[in-house]
């Protein structure tokens, strides 16, 4: 018979045995769990919780691209986004302005002179910008957990791109696997041309050693002229433990430029207060107008959502 230990563990806290056969049961199974050599992505069912936060997203997406006032139209994001993602969007609060933002830094490196025509989203989830931004020279690299592409890769069959090419690099940031060997040996991707770098949704599912390890991998393979775009919270955040579809956020900080500047030496940084941003219907932009910066001693203490944008 074919135990899984994970499920079995999982059935077992739900099952109602007298509290000691079940304690020893419970002991029995995590004992396998322990000394088993699983892959930590399989042993560890938080990590099913973190995929599903990507079609949460996707949920999301799809709702902005129905309005007529829409920031983006996502053609894929119900097909992305499944009966769960639609049932549980993220919420369009963080969603539109994120993406929106992320759409047009990427443009805006895209049309430089000095011009990004690498994307490699971190975290990329039910991410569909290969699908819809029209962008020819654009070459497209998603980095995420293996299981986020067991579900991804039969959903997008068939679909044409809008970019030059897209590649997948499945890892789990948090197992120390060097992901940026992976992305190297990727015959599109070259590390002597900028790069745009987007672990949008990301950093906050992170440990700080893990996000440590994440940057200092992004500044190893970053050109000059290379960009960085991201959502975080502030230190004091973590404390507040939140949980987005099953995952615990993990890492936030109020020196997000020094430690651009440390890991990945990303001297050219910015970091805003979320709440700064307008989602400008009308115009259907997203207006910076009255965006504010925020400083290390401004964010202390305070629980801000952030987002940061960096250049080497
Ligand atoms: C909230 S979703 C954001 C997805 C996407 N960036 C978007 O905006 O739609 C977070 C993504 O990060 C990925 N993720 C979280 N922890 C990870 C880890 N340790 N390794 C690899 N990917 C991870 C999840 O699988 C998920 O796709």
């Amino acid at each position: 018979m074919f135990v899984d230990p994970p499920q079995l563990f999982a059935q077992l806290k739900r099952a109602p045995m007298p509290s000691l056969p079940r304690r020893a049961a419970q002991a029995f199974c995590a004992l396998i769990l322990w000394k088993s050599p699983m892959p930590r992505s399989y042993a560890l069912p938080e990590k099913a919780s973190h995929a599903f936060t990507a079609r949460m997203c996707a949920g999301s997406r799809f709702l902005e691209s129905q309005r007529s006032d829409a920031l983006f139209v996502d053609p894929l994001a119900s097909k992305l986004a499944g009966p769960q993602g639609l049932a549980q969007p993220m919420g369009d609060w963080i969603m539109v302005p994120r993406t929106r933002f992320g759409d047009d830094f990427v443009l805006h490196h895209y049309m430089k002179a000095r011009p990004c025509r690498q994307l490699v989203l971190l975290g990329a989830g039910m991410d569909a910008r290969a699908y819809r931004l029209r962008l020819p020279e654009l070459k497209v690299f998603e980095v995420d957990l293996p299981i986020l592409f067991q579900e991804k890769e039969p959903l997008l069959e068939g679909e044409t791109l809008t970019v030059q090419s897209r590649s997948v690099v499945p890892t789990d940031f948090s197992s120390g696997e060097d992901w940026s060997t992976k992305l190297q040996r990727d015959e599109h991707f070259d590390p002597t041309q900028p790069t745009v770098w987007l672990p949008e949704g990301l950093m906050m599912y992170l440990t700080d050693r893990e996000a440590t390890q994440t940057l200092r991998r992004i500044g190893a393979l970053s050109a000059p002229h290379s960009a960085l775009f991201f959502d975080a919270i502030s230190a004091s955040y973590v404390r507040q433990r939140i949980v987005v579809g099953g995952a615990p956020f993990l890492g936030g900080s109020d020196h997000y430029a020094e430690w651009l500047k440390e890991a990945a030496s990303f001297g050219r940084t910015q970091v805003w207060d979320f709440n700064s941003m307008r989602v400008d219907r009308w115009n259907q932009r997203l207006s910076k107008d009255w965006a504010r910066t925020v400083s290390p001693a401004e964010l202390y203490g305070r629980n801000v959502v952030l987002f940061v944008e960096s250049q080497i």
